[in-house]
């Protein structure tokens, strides 16, 4: 006799997208899954799935609770939970068959840990990632358009050839990946969340590049993330943090960007850009692009004096 499960099933708005299978792991849910309809790609719904014997309806209650605040910062309510018993079912090939190599811009391909390149892919610089491990498999807005700006900056003049990189709330550490697979000479990354850390670490180690010093990962924020960078200011930046966080961050920028250095800062809602395009540009920050993908922002930056 097999195990029993419970199939949790909900819309996955793409603003909560990353934070619910960021957050589930963390809360004892490891087993997550997108699929949406092959006509609708919009339609993104979440599954997981929880061993019956450690969930009941107590339990299963809190995990809605917990799931709640996720809307927050977005104005959102967390979309009805719908839960379904599952005999016997081989979760194992369930949620995994439900992760597909996600090629993103001209270049690179996201590929979940545990498939193969496939061969019309093959042609594509590949970051491996454990999904579930942290913020960040690739399939959010702000993260594509992270790495769509990289690839961007990869494609001009010496690209991104022996630039030193620090990469600020690193998640999963999908772009300083990128970035060493676009020609990166090293990451500096830090993220608050310790299991960014950890998650940074081993998918560093599943593309090979772990270690210093291709890869530097500790925990904390910019001040962590100065110390990393050893008192020398990066030569491109990447922070991928929600709007009000960033604007904190502006007083730290200069320490982690060297003089000439590029930024590409994201996690912000379009609507949220020409705020903070101020709060830059009174810091002394040039945004040089604004990027927009569904209602999500990019901007790269340039301090201001090194500008003609
Ligand atoms: C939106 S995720 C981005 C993950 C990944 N870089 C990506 O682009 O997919 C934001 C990450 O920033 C981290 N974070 C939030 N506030 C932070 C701060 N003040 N300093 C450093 N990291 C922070 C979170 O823990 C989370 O892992």
């Amino acid at each position: 006799m097999g195990l029993v499960w419970w199939r949790l099933e909900m819309a996955a708005p793409a603003e909560l997208e990353e934070s619910l299978l960021w957050k589930l792991p963390l809360l004892g849910v490891p087993r997550v899954a997108l699929q949406h309809p092959p006509e609708a790609p919009e339609r993104r719904q979440l599954l997981a799935w929880l061993p019956e014997s450690d969930w009941p309806a107590d339990q299963r209650q809190e995990l809605e609770r917990a799931l709640a605040p996720l809307g927050v910062p977005f104005d959102l309510g967390l979309p009805p939970i719908h839960w379904q018993r599952q005999d016997d079912e081989d979760w194992s090939l369930s949620w995994k068959s439900h992760w597909r190599p996600d090629p993103v811009g001209e270049r690179l391909l996201v590929l979940p840990a545990w498939l193969e390149v496939p061969p019309e892919q093959a042609a594509r610089l590949v970051i491996r990632i454990d999904p579930g491990s942290a913020f960040g498999t690739g399939s959010h807005p702000t993260t594509r358009l992270c790495l769509e700006a990289l690839e961007a900056l990869a494609g001009h003049g010496p690209g991104l050839r022996g630039l030193r990189v620090a990469d600020l709330g690193c998640g999963s550490g999908i772009l300083g990946l990128a970035a060493l697979r676009l020609g990166a000479a090293t990451v500096a990354a830090a993220d608050t969340d310790p299991l960014a850390e950890r998650a940074t670490r081993e998918n560093a180690a599943l593309n090979g590049l772990d270690g210093a010093p291709a890869l530097n990962v500790t925990t904390g924020s910019a001040e962590a993330l100065a110390a990393l960078l050893g008192g020398r200011g990066a030569d491109l930046l990447l922070c991928n943090i929600l709007a009000p966080v960033i604007e904190a961050l502006i007083p730290c920028f200069p320490r982690l960007l060297g003089p000439g250095g590029v930024g590409l800062l994201s996690g912000l809602l379009v609507d949220q850009a020409p705020g903070l395009e101020r709060d830059l540009l009174a810091a002394g920050w040039r945004v040089e692009q604004r990027v927009e993908q569904d209602r999500w922002a990019l901007l790269r930056i340039h301090s201001a004096s090194d500008v003609a």
